[in-house]
């Protein structure tokens, strides 16, 4: 498959921790039977962008205790990672996702198909700076972004709207194989806008007052963002 925009980014996939200990997570941990682990095997043989498999334990682990009910994704490339969580969450919940990619959502329907959860989960095809204005606010009670790296600034006060109160952000990708903490005089020209769009993110949620965030060195980078309080206010040079 021919990798878009995102996935020629080569900061991506980059894990942040040492070689041996990613070996050893992605071989030690449990792996996924049945169809979808056919899916995330296909998904690495034909080197296409779905969360590592240290993210794909941790992400179930994750929904497997907070037990959301209505998720949203940004970003559903070949449907794993959506098809993985509306697995977790099993047949009372509901997955929206949202990719503008013409060919992954081709790809996304087949794994649907594939996997009979074309009624547990939603894709919405377009632009999520367009489609995240049309979603109801506190719809969701967890959302995973993991899209454009420089527009997670742009989605964000969208997202905050759509979030529940006590609802669980969680972003991939945010380290940018360590060079987020560089200057951004030393990033190569053409990968500025992510250094500093992911920079003002972080800034952003790590410091505002009712935003609790954790940050988790897995894959190239997680951060987990609950709100406290039904409006979140961002400040104008946020
Ligand atoms: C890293 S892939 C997602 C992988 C997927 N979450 C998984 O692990 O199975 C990123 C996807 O985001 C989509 N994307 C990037 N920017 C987008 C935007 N502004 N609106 C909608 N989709 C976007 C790309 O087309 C791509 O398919």
């Amino acid at each position: 498959m021919e990798p878009n925009k995102e996935t020629r980014n080569p900061m991506m996939r980059r894990p942040v921790v040492k070689e041996e200990l990613v070996e050893y997570m992605r071989t030690k941990q449990k792996q996924l039977t049945g169809e979808l682990g056919v899916i995330e095997e296909e998904a690495h043989r034909e080197n296409v962008p779905v969360i590592p498999h240290e993210t794909v334990v941790f992400l179930q682990f994750l929904l497997g205790q907070l037990k959301p009910k209505n998720i949203l994704e940004v970003g559903a490339a070949i449907g794993f990672s959506s098809s993985l969580m509306a697995e977790t969450i099993g047949a009372d919940g509901h997955v929206t996702t949202i990719d503008r990619f013409d060919v992954m959502i081709r790809k996304a329907k087949e794994t649907y198909k594939r996997l009979e959860l074309e009624n547990r989960v939603t894709l919405l095809e377009g632009d999520a700076v367009d489609i995240l204005s049309t979603l109801p606010k506190d719809e969701y009670d967890f959302v995973f972004m993991d899209s454009a790296k420089s527009k997670y600034i742009v989605f964000l006060p969208e997202i905050l709207r759509v979030l529940k109160k006590g609802g669980v952000l969680m972003v991939d990708d945010i380290f940018q194989g360590g060079t987020i903490v560089e200057d951004v005089k030393d990033i190569k020209r053409n990968q500025r806008a992510i250094h500093r769009g992911l920079n003002k993110f972080l800034d952003t949620v790590l410091t505002h007052p009712d935003l609790t965030s954790t940050l988790v060195p897995l894959g190239d980078g997680i951060i987990l963002i609950t709100k406290e309080k039904d409006e979140i206010v961002l400040l104008e040079n946020e």
